[in-house]
Order: C-alpha cells, then structure tokens, then sequence
C-alpha cells in the first residue's frame, strides 16, 4: 500500500500540480523527465483539469525564459513542440503556469541522448617529421563508457609509437610530434562504446610522405627587391656626381 502511495505521488511530482497538466510524447518518466533522441521530436500539450476554469491563459516557460505563443493557444490548453531537438535542449526545463497564478503549473525536463558523431573514414597525409594529430568527437549522452584507439586493427602502443591520447571531454586526441613511415603510416580507428548506442568509430587512413624542400619564397623576393632599390639608389647618387662633375 505504501508503495502505491509512492508511486503516486512521483507520478504527479513534476508533471502535474493541482488544476494543470502536462502530456508529453514521448512520455515523461514519473520524475518528469522526457529522454528523447537527438533530432527527433517533443511535442508537449498543457491543459486543465476540470478544477480549474478552462477559459484560463497559459503561459510557457522554457528554463525560465517566456516561450511565444500564438493567439489560439494561449486559452485553457496551449501546445509547443521542440523539432528537432538538439544538443543545448539537453537539461532543458518546459514549464506551464496559469498566467494569473504562476504558482498553478507544472514542468517536464528533457533528456536528450546522443552517442559521438564518429563515422566513415578520412585519408590524412602528414609529411615526415612533422605532427601528426588524429581527433574524434566523443559527446555522448550517456557519457561513452571507453573510448579506444587502434593501428592496423590492434590496440595503439603508446610506447612504441610515441603516441600520446588526451581528451578534454568533447574530443580525444591521438598524437605523434614527429610522424615516421615505419611506426606511423598505419589505418587508425578510433572506437567508442556507449552503454545505450552500442559502439561507433571512425577510420583514418594516414600516408607519411618524404619531406618536401620549402623554397623560401618570401626572402627572396624581399632579398630582390632589396638589391634592386641598392642598384637605382646608387646609381641616382653616381649620377648626381657624374653631372656635377661634368659642370
Ligand atoms: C494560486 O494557486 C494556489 C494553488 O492552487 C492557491 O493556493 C493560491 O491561493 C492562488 N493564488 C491566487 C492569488 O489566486
Ligand atoms: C538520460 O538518459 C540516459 C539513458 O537512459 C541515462 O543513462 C541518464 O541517467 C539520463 N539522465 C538523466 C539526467 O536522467
Ligand atoms: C599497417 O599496415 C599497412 C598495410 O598492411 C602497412 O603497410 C604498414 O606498414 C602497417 N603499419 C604499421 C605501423 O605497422
């Protein structure tokens, strides 16, 4: 008995006060939180019980921030849908009130699951010696339980390689200061596993090329105009001595 009290209560707990209600699709969880996918759709619908008079204005608060309405959905039941839904709707409060009475109102909040954007396969040419840094997006909601590299399809040797992995939350970085044919030209892949979405990865196909000689382009042209701007100057300054001379 006591649990179905419980119960009860959590169910009107978040979604619904006395005299106002939220309908929500897809359903929100008896602690008034929608999980939906990212880009997919919510559509929630306030309405009123029959305590309370059904020619009463509605107001809707996203985070705390009034949402505009349109004139014929303000009165007795008023809808809004959020299409897509994206990333920033994560944690997002919806909030209903009677526009008389803000302490009449219910809200539902949104829990917006995506898994990391990691899909096909990038080539990447980095020149001998030089740096080669390999990224993956690991936002996940759920957070990913394990994000992981591979080279030729076994676990990367850090060690061996000279390989350093950081991640900062958003992005995990595979990285080499100087990139060497023999230890580097490889296939990576970089694998993440969510507990909802199962895994995803990405592939990076990377070719060490031999060092190309930089011509250095701009001295050059700056060593040019120099000697030239010398060559008329000091010609001008002959010539002046030459005609005064011949005064
Ligand atoms: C607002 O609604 C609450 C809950 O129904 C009620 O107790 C309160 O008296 C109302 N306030 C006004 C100003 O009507
Ligand atoms: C959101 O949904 C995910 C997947 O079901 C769950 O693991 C996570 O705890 C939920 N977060 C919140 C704040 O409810
Ligand atoms: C990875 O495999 C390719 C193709 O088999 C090979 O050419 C390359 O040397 C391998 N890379 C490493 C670092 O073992």
């Amino acid at each position: 008995m006591f649990k179905l009290t419980l119960f009860l209560c959590l169910l009107y707990y978040g979604t619904q006060t006395l005299g106002i209600n939220i309908n929500a699709v897809p359903d929100a969880n008896t602690e008034g939180i929608i999980q939906v996918e990212l880009e997919n759709t919510v559509s929630l619908v306030c309405g009123l019980d029959s305590s309370t008079p059904s020619d009463e204005e509605l107001v809707w608060l996203r985070n705390g921030a009034v949402v505009s309405l349109k004139d014929g959905n303000k009165m007795g039941r008023s809808s809004v849908c959020i299409n897509p839904v994206i990333y920033e709707d994560n944690g997002a409060t919806f909030t209903c009130h009677l526009h008389s009475n803000t302490s009449v109102t219910a809200s539902v909040t949104l829990n917006v699951t995506y898994h990391p954007e990691l899909t096909g396969s990038e080539e990447v040419t980095v020149e001998m010696d030089s740096p080669l840094v390999l990224q993956c997006d690991m936002r996940a909601n759920p957070p990913v339980s394990s994000m992981t590299w591979s080279l030729n399809g076994s676990m990367v040797d850090l060690l061996e390689g000279g390989f350093a992995v950081t991640n900062d939350g958003f992005t995990s970085t595979l990285q080499v200061s100087k990139a060497e044919k023999l230890l580097h030209e490889a296939t990576y892949q970089c694998i993440s596993e969510s507990l909802l979405y199962g895994q995803s990865s990405k592939t990076f196909k990377v070719t060490v090329t031999d060092k190309t000689i930089k011509f250095p382009l701009m001295p050059l042209i700056a060593g040019v105009v120099v000697v030239g701007l010398t060559v008329i100057l000091a010609f001008v300054s002959r010539w002046k001595k030459i005609t005064k001379c011949c005064k």
